[in-house]
């Protein structure tokens, strides 16, 4: 049998390889969702508890909402630059995700859900919709840990698969907790189409098995992808949490701005 080193090289079988890259890929992206579970951070237990005065505030809303929405404006406009999916059964595949995040029924968008969403508990929003263009006009108003996660989307993105799954396989964990903790202080907002048609239907799961098995498919194909796909996914995962740190900032601040002037 073939080793991974000295000698025994020359008798590598390719169909090893690929088997050895899948099962490599698949056990490393479980991994990183142990380390990097979105809902262990302290963000959404210290929303959770925050006292209603706080998280009623329109400008503390409007702070949450712009760099969530950002986070989310960045990965879902950088799907469309995936490589690798580009023979036309993948094509199909890859579609259905826009489909998921932009084709909703009646022209709506997961985007506009989301900012309805945070309108309707009062949030005096930062950025209209359309503002939400280019990622370099975008982090002029941002934080640097957010603007670092944007920057990354659209670069690391369309390099390799790798990100387009970190952030698949985590989105369920992380938009659950941002649901409970809201609906402490709003009990409606879980209920709000943004999460319920995502739970309901569990679009969010569909994608992370989507990535995972599109992405096995293309590391079946060509192994040498692996190392590139695992790097880059590990650097999105710990940029995201440099974006739960900053909502985590934003909470705290809120806390002091009130304690202030009280
Ligand atoms: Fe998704």
């Amino acid at each position: 049998m073939a080793t991974h080193g000295g000698l025994a090289l020359k008798e590598w079988d390719s169909d090893e390889v690929e088997a050895d890259a899948v099962n490599d890929f698949k056990s490393e992206m479980l991994a990183l969702l142990d380390r990097h579970r979105p809902s262990r951070m302290p963000f959404f237990r210290r929303l959770a508890a925050l006292p209603f005065a706080i998280v009623s505030d329109p400008e503390f809303l409007g702070e949450v909402h712009l760099v969530y929405q950002a986070a989310m404006h960045a990965t879902r406009a950088a799907v469309y630059y995936l490589p690798h999916l580009d023979n036309p059964a993948l094509r199909k595949r890859k579609l259905q995700i826009f489909i998921d995040d932009d084709g909703l029924a009646g022209g709506d968008t997961h985007h506009y859900q989301l900012s309805r969403a945070f309108r309707n508990i009062g949030a005096n929003i930062l950025l209209e919709d359309e503002e939400f263009g280019s990622h370099e006009e975008l982090c002029q108003h941002l934080d640097a840990e957010t603007a670092h996660f944007v920057r990354l989307a659209q670069k690391l993105y369309s390099r390799s698969l790798g990100p387009w799954c970190a952030v698949e396989v985590m989105s369920v964990d992380w938009m659950k907790a941002l649901a409970e903790a809201f609906a402490v202080h709003f009990p409606a907002f879980e209920h709000e189409p943004y999460f319920e048609d995502c739970f309901s239907q569990h679009v969010e799961e569909r994608h992370a098995d989507e990535s995972l098995t599109v992405t096995a498919m293309v590391l079946q194909q060509r192994p040498e992808l692996l190392a590139e796909t695992l790097r880059d996914a590990k650097m999105m995962a710990e940029a995201l949490d440099g974006v739960w740190n900053n909502l985590d900032r934003v909470v705290q601040n809120a806390r002091r701005r009130r304690a202030r002037r009280l």
